[in-house]
């Protein structure tokens, strides 16, 4: 082992409100942790809503739980957190579009022009994903900004296509690395 000085401690905060500059800094942190990219749907008051995701994360093999967070300032906030579940859409590589369409704009938007599927649960999912997990709500926990939203999934699949990631604001694809 080498140990060497740690030479980083402007990393460090100190006030409950840090500088603009300190909270770009953490961002940037966070941001080096590359993830997949999903588009959460749901079904609510009549209406499909969905957005772009890249906080999905798996909770529990048995029973299936899985999670994502959802910003309290969302205007789908009502949507996730009261409605009787959510499907999780794992974007492919091709579908880097999608992801900057769900991202913004109005639900009509959103959906314009995208190929879905109307599932027994009445959630859409998106065509030609990478994967998707259709969930039923299973609990919902208030976290600073965010609420985590945790599902127990009731259906799934996979097929054998390459998924999109998303690494320091940047979309891209996982490549293969060398061991
Ligand atoms: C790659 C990417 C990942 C995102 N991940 C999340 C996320 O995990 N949680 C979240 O609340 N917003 C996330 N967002 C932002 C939302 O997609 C965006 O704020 C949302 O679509 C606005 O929804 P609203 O109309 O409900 O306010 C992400 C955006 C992008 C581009």
């Amino acid at each position: 082992m080498r140990l060497l000085p740690d030479t980083l401690p402007m990393t460090t905060p100190t006030a409950s409100t840090p500088d603009p500059a300190e909270a770009a800094l953490y961002r940037q942190a966070l941001g080096s942790f590359g993830t997949g990219v999903t588009v959460v749907t749901t079904r609510w008051d009549d209406q499909d809503w969905g957005m772009t995701c890249n906080s999905f994360s798996s909770v529990s093999l048995d029973p299936r739980l899985v999670l994502w967070c959802i910003r309290r300032e969302a205007s789908s906030i009502e949507a996730f957190t009261r409605s009787d579940g959510f499907t999780v859409n794992v974007l492919s590589l091709a579908q880097q579009a999608l992801a900057r369409q769900f991202a913004t704009g109005s639900l009509e938007q959103r959906f314009a022009d995208v190929a879905v599927h109307r599932q027994p649960s009445e959630r859409l999912r998106l065509a030609d994903t990478a994967a998707w997990f259709d969930c039923a709500l299973h609990q919902v926990v208030e976290a600073g900004d965010h609420h985590i939203v945790i599902g127990r999934v009731l259906r799934f699949a996979c097929q054998d296509t390459p998924a999109l990631s998303y690494w320091r604001s940047r979309f891209g694809g996982f490549g293969v690395q060398p061991a």
